[in-house]
């Protein structure tokens, strides 16, 4: 077979441990031949490709960023998207099947797109660990272990100055990067957008930590929504695909604290730092199971279906299970991290 693959919407550690793993496979197990489309499905509409040897994928496995490219292009809403003209394309170039690796948006394209006919097959990716049909999504472990770092970081600046140092972190409107990243550093207090906090909470969490002389880390999920308020902050504009960029809890936070504690705060944002550089040997290893699996898919003529991971296994599910909603940090993990919050 001759079979396309890309990658769309935010970039993420692991993208090319599933094109080098799906290439490989594919080549020695099935003798197809791989084209690349290049920024997402912007390639695949514009026949903007590059063919795919083994040459091409030696040694990119360790490597962050997508060597394809990405954007947030919907496959419908561009003006030569739409099944019948995609079709067309697929054909002219003698492409068989796609392989789409992206997140929630991605993957919503890829159903439309398989149910009008088009034979794609999904593999799930996102920094946010956001969607419920995989337990894990690679690029999660990257971005908590990245995080993790800096935030130890924050803490000997911050216990030698005696401050609160508040962190800022992505997951758009899930808290697991902040969760996972704040237990990681031993943060005195979580914030996540699936639980509410008042200020005054959080404030007493900060000065009873800093009356016995430690310095308060509070980590911020993006999307946390404060009190008195229906929805996160967003002053940032959005995005291509019309979705609010979220950003500016951290600041928030800080001055709060500050002016209700007198505690001197300081915030850092650590924004696309989160999602860039090379994959973790764990993401590494998902990503290139991950890209196994989409390579059987496609020769099972699985259409409209994505890897995943339950437990240790990878299995075939569903895009339409993958994108029943949001998966969402279980108040009982919340919870068990906040025992160990404040004092
Ligand atoms: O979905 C991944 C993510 O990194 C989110 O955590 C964040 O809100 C968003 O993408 C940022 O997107 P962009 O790279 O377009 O600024």
């Amino acid at each position: 077979m001759r079979i396309g693959l890309l990658t769309s919407g935010g970039d993420c550690p692991g993208l090319n441990a599933v094109i080098r793993s799906a290439v490989l496979h594919g080549i020695k197990s099935y003798g197809d031949e791989f084209v690349g489309f290049k920024s997402g499905w912007k390639g695949m509409i514009e026949a903007d490709y590059t063919e795919l040897t083994r040459q091409d994928v030696r040694g990119i496995a360790r490597e962050g960023g997508t060597i394809l490219g990405t954007s947030r292009t919907h496959p419908y809403n561009h003006p030569q998207g739409g099944p019948e003209k995609i079709a067309k394309q697929l054909k002219r170039h003698d492409v068989d099947a796609v392989i789409a690796v992206g997140g929630e948006g991605t993957l919503a394209g890829a159903k439309r797109l398989a149910e009008d006919g088009i034979p794609v097959v999904g593999v799930p990716k996102t920094i946010d660990n956001d969607l419920r049909a995989t337990d894990y999504t690679f690029g999660f472990d990257t971005a908590i272990s990245i995080a993790t770092d800096a935030m130890d970081r924050l803490r000997t600046t911050g216990e030698s100055h005696h401050r609160c140092m508040v962190s800022e972190v992505m997951g758009r409107n899930v808290g697991w990067i902040a969760l996972h990243s704040g237990m990681a550093a031993g943060a005195h207090a979580i914030l996540i957008p699936e639980q509410e906090v008042s200020i005054n909470q959080l404030c007493e969490w900060v000065e009873q930590v800093h009356s016995r002389g430690r310095s308060p880390l509070v980590v911020v999920a993006e999307g946390f929504i404060p009190e008195n308020s229906e929805e996160a902050l967003a002053g940032k504009g959005q995005e291509a695909d019309g979705r609010p960029r979220l950003g500016g809890i951290g600041e928030f936070i800080t001055t709060q604290i500050e002016e209700r504690t007198g505690i001197e705060t300081r915030n850092t944002t650590l924004g696309h730092i989160q999602r860039g550089g090379n994959p973790t040997g764990y993401d590494r290893v998902l990503a290139t199971r991950f890209g196994i699996k989409a390579l059987d898919l496609v020769h099972e003529r699985a259409w409209g279906h994505m890897a995943a991971l339950r437990g240790t296994e990878i299995i075939t599910v569903d895009l339409e299970e993958a994108l029943e909603g949001l998966k969402e940090v279980p108040a009982e993990r919340y919870e068990e991290a906040k025992i160990l919050f404040g004092r």
